[in-house]
């Protein structure tokens, strides 16, 4: 090649990469609802109604014809879940798909950090992303009514506040992935018992202000792109087709843009599903054309029946072509993004990312002096047992099957196919390492189950367990420990926190009260450590010194838990829900409404959840809302509000210091409630309306301050069937939690 024809190849060469450039770049240009546009108009009957319904367990079609491809979704919430089988639920097999799982939900609440909702939203996000999943089925905001509700660990909390606030920057991070937030499970959905068609009974302040806050926040400040429909129905019709719920508040109301996508197997209509708000239909029922000779998935009620009702004229278009522009819209955003790399799964750095969350997480219940008298009998310290002092012990016994039992599997659809799981027997032995000797010992176990996600998998033997003997055997080693650490609370069992039953009891199982009891007698050195998603009864609770909760931390849960047991990591978490000292304390189960009669439910609590009930009824729980201690103290100081009268469309701002009063730098969640002490309705004694975590090192202070407008001054009107702030005075209590307030200062609210 001489250089002329060089130079002209060159040119040519970078003409046609312009070329390909600007035609990009027009491309990307053209608005999101153009585009919409433009290929609505291309699509037959056929093709819009196939976008509208599944083709496989997780799958739903593209339009091949125009390039537009397919969806895939995954569980969710904590974890990109394995493959499974094209129509099944079982596991495909699949060697490359083992993930990083996050700790649970409940654990994410208890940070109190939205920038640990940020980051784990952006990890899992990028999980996502590689797998090429376009939906992420999570996260799960429904709240927590009852301790029995076996998909608790899914959910945020009893608090709306607290939900909505960590949810925004869940959803946007995972979105930012081009990857859509699927939140669920809307609305209503707060037991497991005949969830799929239970109907339930809700005033309409208590929709308002306890069970759709997280939802709103999510649509309307995080943005999801897609929200799923419960099972559970409202108003005697089924969430995933619900004119209240879908139509009137979530698409009109909130002004919802995104996908309405069903709950597997939630759509039961095909006229409903057509009027009520469903956009995409997954899960109805498959048996892979074994049985059948036609397509299951053409038999969906948003399929054939629904292209039938179409070819007829029994139904119109522009309903079909408001969900068809909804799909695309979800496709555009996600698989059709302009920008969209290409994340990055099973990484070290997600892991470290639910390791920061796992260790943000965990609440410190109880940390005291051991009563000086039993200390001298059993002739050991009188300090406080956490963090354990390695310098002074030498045997450390570990007793629980929680201590070595996989946590990251079972539970129904939030199982996850871990790349690894740190055992909290391996965090402490890593952490240990030749500084003392660790003795494991089992203490309690229970029933084998078959394993989940696996086809053809067996049910175990039934064996007769001798919970005495196991017992026995712990106790006579935990005579000879200098510290021991229980591992105990729930698992992922069916009736523990697992999804399609509900606990049966509030009770821990397997005889473990009889154990820690027992344990707590042998060695006043224990320190009783809770691996669950709900709180459960702790008859114990008095006579132990130290209590942790430590929820299901995921991928790095062990060596989360070691570093806090051994003071590497100061706990700063929360509770998200409050610890009942029985059931019937709770709302839910004190007014004998839970859980319904078969066919409704009705909330008779209202508004009356968690902490709002204890507070109305003067009931102490065992650890309220907002609890968690610190291995250093807080000191709250100068109080003040910048005004002591606000009107309509101003803000107050609450300012303190906080001083970190120990030897430990630490974490202290400042939490601010409202109380209305003049309104024409009852309202709850206190209200999280703004909370903030500072970071303190040892000795220092900072200022915290804490703003609020009147919308944390209002309650849902169901004459105006809207928000509204009274005028009169307010109370802002703030403190360390819902029962812990250091300060009441009262303002004004004035009309303008
Ligand atoms: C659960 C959903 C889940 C779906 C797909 C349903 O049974 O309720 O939360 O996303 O299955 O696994």
């Amino acid at each position: 090649m001489n250089s002329h024809t060089f130079k002209f190849y060159k040119l040519s060469n970078l003409l046609i990469f312009m070329f390909f450039t600007f035609a990009l770049l027009a491309q990307k240009s053209v608005p999101l609802e153009q585009r919409i546009d433009e290929t609505l108009k291309q699509l037959t009957l056929d093709e819009k109604v196939a976008l509208l319904h599944a083709q496989s367990k997780f799958s739903s079609a593209g339009v091949p014809r125009l390039g537009i491809p397919e969806n895939w979704m995954s569980d969710g919430p904590h974890g990109i879940r394995n493959e499974v089988l094209w129509d099944e639920w079982y596991a495909a097999g699949w060697t490359n798909d083992s993930c990083i799982a996050f700790p649970a939900l409940t654990c994410l609440a208890a940070t109190w950090n939205p920038e640990m909702a940020a980051l784990y939203g952006n990890a899992i996000g990028q999980e996502a992303r590689y797998r090429n999943k376009n939906v992420l089925l999570g996260p799960g905001v429904n709240i927590y009514r009852t301790p029995l509700n076996g998909r608790n660990f899914e959910y945020m909390g009893e608090d709306p506040y607290l939900a909505a606030q960590m949810v925004v920057p869940y959803v946007w991070n995972v979105q930012k992935n081009g990857v859509a937030a699927c939140v669920k499970h809307y609305a209503l959905n707060n037991q497991e018992v005949d969830r799929g068609h239970i109907n339930v009974i809700v005033d309409e302040r208590a929709l308002h202000e306890i069970y759709l806050p997280a939802f709103k926040a999510a649509v309307q400040q995080g943005g999801a792109w897609a929200i799923m429909g419960a099972y559970n129905q409202y108003k005697n019709q089924h969430a995933c087709h619900n004119q209240y719920l879908l139509n009137d508040i979530l698409k009109r109301d909130w002004a919802f843009d995104g996908v309405v996508i069903s709950d597997w197997g939630g759509a039961h209509n095909t006229e409903q599903a057509i009027i009520n708000g469903l956009d995409m239909e997954f899960g109805s029922w498959t048996d892979g054309m074994r049985a059948n000779k036609s397509n299951a998935y053409d038999l969906y009620y948003l399929a054939n029946p629904y292209l039938e009702l179409l070819r007829n004229g029994k139904t119109d278009v522009k309903t079909l072509d408001d969900k068809v522009r909804r799909v695309l819209r979800l496709i555009f955003r996600t698989n059709m993004a302009d920008e969209r790399h290409f994340g990055s799964f099973g990484t070290s750095e997600h892991a470290a990312v639910g390791r920061k969350i796992a260790e943000e997480g965990i609440v410190l219940l109880k940390n005291t002096n051991i009563n000086a008298k039993i200390a001298k009998t059993n002739k050991t310290s009188a300090l406080p047992v956490l963090p354990v002092d390695l310098s002074s012990t030498k045997t450390i016994l570990v007793v629980g099957e929680n201590a070595v039992k996989r946590m990251t599997i079972g539970g129904g659809s939030s199982s996850l196919k871990a790349k690894y799981e740190i055992s909290p027997l391996q965090g402490i032995k890593n952490r240990v390492g030749n500084a003392a000797e660790v003795i494991y010992v089992k203490g309690y176990e229970s029933p084998a189950t078959k394993e989940p996600d696996v086809k053809n998998a067996k049910n175990p033997d039934k064996k007769n367990i001798d919970y005495a003997a196991l017992r026995a055997e712990a106790v006579a080693a935990a005579r000879n420990a200098d510290v021991v650490l229980f591992f105990g609370g729930l698992n992922k069992n069916e009736h523990q926190d697992c999804e399609g039953g509900d606990r049966e009891t509030y009770d821990l199982p397997y005889q473990q009260n009889e154990l820690i009891t027992e344990l707590l007698k042998a060695n006043p050195r224990t320190a009783v450590v809770m691996i669950s998603g709900n709180a459960v009864a702790m008859p114990w609770a008095k006579t132990a010194s130290a209590i942790l909760e430590a929820w299901y931390g995921g991928t790095e849960t062990g060596n989360a838990i070691a570093a806090v047991l051994f003071g590497d990591v100061n706990p700063s978490g929360k509770l998200p829900f409050s610890f009942y000292e029985k059931l019937t304390d709770a709302a839910a189960h004190s007014l004998g409404d839970y859980p319904g009669d078969g066919t409704n439910v009705e909330y008779k609590d209202g508004i009356f959840v968690g902490y709002r009930w204890l507070e109305k009824q003067k009931i102490a729980p065992a650890f309220a809302f907002g609890h968690g201690l610190s291995y250093t103290t807080f000191r709250y100081d100068k109080i003040t509000a910048d005004k002591t009268s606000i009107s309509e469309n101003d803000k107050i701002t609450f300012n303190l210091t906080v001083t970190n009063t120990g030897k430990f730098d630490g974490a202290e969640v400042v939490q601010l409630y409202i109380s209305d002490k003049q309104s024409s309705i009852e309202r709850p004694a206190k209200e999280l309306k703004a909370f903030k975590k500072v970071f303190l090192k040892a000795g220092e202070t900072q200022n915290v301050s804490l703003t609020i407008d009147k919308t944390a001054l209002s309650f849902y009107d169901v004459t105006r069937h809207d928000w509204t702030a009274e005028q009169g005075t307010f109370e802002a209590l703030i403190g360390s939690s819902s029962a812990d307030i250091r300060a009441k200062i009262s303002f004004e609210l004035k009309n303008n």
